[in-house]
């Protein structure tokens, strides 16, 4: 159903309708005869129409001008039928693209909210914050399944789980397009790395696909009847996204009934007609291959159909009629820029999500009448960690940090003392001692040849580190080589960082060449650890190539114990209790680049440090998933994890530290010990040697070839805790899992013993708060199918409820399971089928813990 602001933009004027009648009725009928039963509902006919009447006025090229976008972040005009351009704005956790915005806990932490009706609000926030710039499109949400801990972009996605990440993202979108704006699902599909997001082609079996990667998107477009969705950058089975059939034409637009606007990523698109031909309605930023050098030509030759250049145009056409785009201003003045309403809903998001994972001894909640002192030690304390880096990055107007948000809480009468607990990384490289000058020979070219001019330096990288600089593209490699000498024995750290996008390099140690994972555009600075001898000297070089920001390296070693400061220490020793903040941020994790499963570098000595100084030591990390924590872990009684908690994070951090609110975040993803036993780890980088070649033609351009590196998905679907479950292998905290200041029993489980296949079938059963405080738990339904004749993961997430719950209190809850809860994806009859047979249902408070359980039979 749509909403009420688009049912009312449905409605014409009734000049309009006389002049159009004789076109409406037989389009009636076509888009009638074309929506399936979950499909959006077709367009009125009087939008139909119209549509068909403003599209009859324009010439061929001045369609194809509609289908490229222009300035970087709008639809092209069409002064001919009156229409403006279109205002579009990155996205998940804020409105981004035009200024200071709120920034919200959006993404993963969304995901850990398991709240339904937060994401509407949430949803309906973004809305009013996009009219209150005039956007019409919020590119926004993605949907993209978290496979691997080190995706880059996990903290914009959801969940390692598609039925979580589809009850998020319905009333999400229906939230964003109540206020008249219209969200964009993205990245469609299979975008579950940074790693060569270009060129990488993601291959997936169909099975694989539809029970885990589609789903989101399926739910996006049959439920949340978004009109807007993105192709992502990769290919997928070979064939990039923005090109392919089977996604584009096949699945979205013809399955799942797809009636609105299918845009690229920007600079996603790699053939003109190809695109135009497999789904791509609109290339953004601009047209470089859909555009009337490339297309003119392929609609005389008849490659491409006028009628295909039709109907994307008519896509545009019936949204902005559809959400009355020409009728209304979209800067709507009721909706104020800087919101505190919104503010509300940012500080609910972060108090939603944080989720606590360690409590032992009942340290939390901290008792503000029993702390003199506090310290609050590490690199994210101050300043606030909003979200992570890229394209979602949002400017907060007052962000709150860790450090001002506990100081606000805990009063006058607490000391409050701060350490960044480590150096800058450009503090690291200045301070660096060589064993003598570091040579740097500089070469014209990005491979080592050429004539190098020669210099000598004190340190490696002694100019401001920025993470963007000027565009520079005069091509350049640069050789350090240095020697370093340790003056006591221990435990030494080697850091090298770029940040420039298309910049790379190696190092090496005594001749061999440190192993880092591959890069193509920018990289999160790795580091290496050695154990050394007194007097033992390491001769190091580094080979790095510059990208398009001039040169921007660094590099240095530290004794690791003397990272820590001296203050750090001492106020940890000083403290009452610790808070050390540590995680990743805007430059650690972001798009474009993987990020590292390690703690960025120093910080697991920090948390060592502060540890051993004080035994009342509580972390708190910042990411968008899991990372190791297995240096400290056991020595902490204390570990919170805050995902990227949006503005109002510090308040929310000091909220639960404090018991003003009882954590409820769980987790929507698993916490692996190590990245090597994550199930894709083994699958994670493209085969060797299994890439076919790939030509691109560029209307006006010079052919390019290349070779397309495959990534195999042979992890299959044993993704998360399908793999955990199935293996009967425990990961360090398991999905779903998040603790409470109070208790919560389940029980008095009811499901018919047998239904017949394809009925709704409830369940129902009671959750208790069996403690002393108010709280609010997640109970989560998974199913299994022991008698299926695929081969299925052992359990699958079917339901969940969000219950508060009062101390003492009990709830009914009922959850309904579809056809859809008990089914599997038949390869070979390509569609979805139940196995009639035994069927369990399990009922608890994580994917491990699951104390509720049923048998079922389907006939
Ligand atoms: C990102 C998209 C984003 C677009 C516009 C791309 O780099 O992949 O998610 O919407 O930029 O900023």
């Amino acid at each position: 159903m749509r909403n009420l602001k688009q049912s009312l933009s449905r409605s014409i004027s009734p000049i309009t309708l006389v002049f159009l009648l004789p076109i409406l009725l037989g389009c009636a009928l076509i888009a009638a005869a074309q929506a399936s039963a979950q499909a959006p509902a077709p367009d009125s006919p009087a939008i139909e129409a119209q549509a068909h009447a403003m599209l009859a006025k324009l010439t061929l090229e001045e369609k194809i001008d509609l289908l490229g976008g222009v300035d970087g972040m709008f639809t092209h005009p069409a002064p001919a039928i009156g229409l403006p351009r279109f205002k579009m704005s990155d996205a998940s956790v804020g409105v981004r693209t035009w200024g200071p915005t709120t920034a919200y806990a959006g993404g993963v932490a969304l995901a850990a909210t398991w709240d339904r009706e937060f994401a509407r609000k949430l949803g309906e926030s973004l809305g009013k914050d996009a009219r209150a710039r005039g956007v019409n499109f919020l590119l926004g949400p993605g949907v993209n399944i978290a496979r691997s801990p080190i995706a880059g972009r996990n903290f914009e996605y959801l969940s390692e789980d598609p039925f979580l990440n589809s009850a998020v993202v319905v009333p999400f979108i229906q939230g964003v397009q109540s206020q008249g704006v219209i969200a964009t699902a993205k990245h469609y599909a299979l975008n579950d790395q940074e790693y060569n997001r270009h060129n990488a082609s993601s291959d997936v079996d169909e099975r694989t696909m539809r029970e885990m990667y589609l789903p989101s998107f399926e739910a996006a477009v049959t439920k949340g009847h978004v009109d807007a969705v993105m192709n992502s950058y990769n290919l997928v089975n070979g064939v990039h996204a923005t090109q392919n059939d089977f996604l584009n034409l096949k699945v979205l637009k013809g399955e799942w009934g797809f009636q609105g606007i299918l845009m690229s990523d920007w600079d996603a698109t790699y053939d003109s007609v190809g695109a135009a031909n497999n789904g791509l309605d609109l290339e953004m930023p601009s047209p470089r291959f859909m555009n009337t050098k490339g297309l003119l030509p392929a609609v005389k030759d008849g490659s491409v159909k006028e009628s295909t250049i039709d109907d994307k145009v008519l896509r545009l056409l019936r949204a902005v009629l559809r959400y009355g785009f020409l009728d209304r201003p979209q800067l709507d003045p009721a909706d104020s820029t800087y919101s505190v309403a919104d503010r509300a809903v940012a500080l609910d998001g972060a108090l939603e999500s944080i989720t606590l994972l360690k409590n032992d001894g009942g340290l939390l909640p901290l008792d503000p009448a029993r702390i003199k002192t506090i310290a609050i030690i590490g690199p994210n304390a101050w300043p606030a960690v909003t979200g992570g880096g890229g394209s979602s990055e949002a400017q907060a107007f007052e962000p709150v940090s860790i450090l001002t948000g506990i100081a606000n809480l805990a009063g006058p009468n607490v000391r409050v003392l701060y350490s960044r607990g480590l150096p800058e990384m450009n503090d690291l490289f200045r301070n660096t001692r060589w064993d003598g000058p570091v040579k740097v020979a500089t070469y014209p070219s990005r491979d080592f040849t050429g004539k190098p001019e020669t210099a000598t330096v004190s340190s490696i990288g002694d100019f401001r580190f920025e993470r963007r600089g000027p565009r520079d593209e005069t091509p350049r490699s640069l050789r350090y080589t240095a020697s370093y000498k340790a003056v006591k024995a221990g435990t030494y750290l080697l850091l090298a960082a770029s940040q420039t996008w298309g910049s790379d390099f190696k190092v090496l140690v005594d001749g061999k060449q440190l192993e880092t994972p591959p890069h193509v555009e920018g990289q999160a600075p790795p580091f290496w650890t050695f154990d050394l001898t007194a007097g033992q000297t390491l001769n190091v070089e580094a080979d790095y190539v510059s990208g398009f920001g001039g040169v921007r390296f660094g590099m240095g070693i530290a004794y690791e114990p003397d990272l820590v400061t001296e203050d750090a220490r001492n106020f940890a020793a000083a403290a009452d209790v610790v808070v050390v903040a540590a995680g990743f941020d805007g430059f650690t994790e972001g798009e474009g680049h993987d990020r590292t499963f390690a703690l960025p570098w120093g910080q697991d000595a920090l948390i060592e440090a502060v540890a051993a100084a004080n035994p009342h030591t509580i972390v708190i990390l910042t990411g968008g998933g899991g990372m190791d924590t297995r240096r400290w872990l056991a020595k902490v009684p204390a570990l919170l994890h805050i995902w990227y908690p949006g503005q109002e994070g510090g308040t929310a951090v000091a909220e639960v530290l404090f018991g003003k609110h009882n954590p409820e975040g769980k987790l929507p993803v698993s916490f692996d010990n190590s990245w090597e036993e994550n199930p894709s780890f083994p699958w994670y980088y493209p085969v060797k040697g299994a890439g076919a070649s790939l030509h691109v033609t560029e209307p006006g351009r010079e052919p390019v070839d290349y070779v397309i590196p495959h990534v195999k998905y042979g992890d299959g679907l044993l993704v998360g805790y399908r793999y955990w479950t199935t293996t009967g292998k425990h990961p360090l905290y398991p999905f779903g899992f998040g603790l409470s200041y109070t208790t919560f029993s389940f029980s008095k489980l009811e499901a018919p013993a047998s239904a017949a296949a394809g009925t709704t079938i409830p369940v129902s059963f009671d959750v208790t708060n069996t403690g002393s405080v108010a709280g609010a738990e997640v109970a989560q339904l998974y199913v299994s199918d022991p008698s299926a004749k695929a081969t299925r993961p052992e359990r699958e997430l079917k339901g969940f409820e969000k219950v508060r719950l009062a101390p003492g209190e009990t709830k009914r809850v009922t959850i309904d399971l579809d056809a859809r809860s008990f089914s599997y994806w038949d390869s070979s009859a390509h569609k979805w089928t139940i196995d009639p047979g035994k069927f369990v249902i399990r009922v608890g408070d994580s994917s491990e813990n699951t104390p509720l359980s049923a048998d079922l039979t389907l006939n």
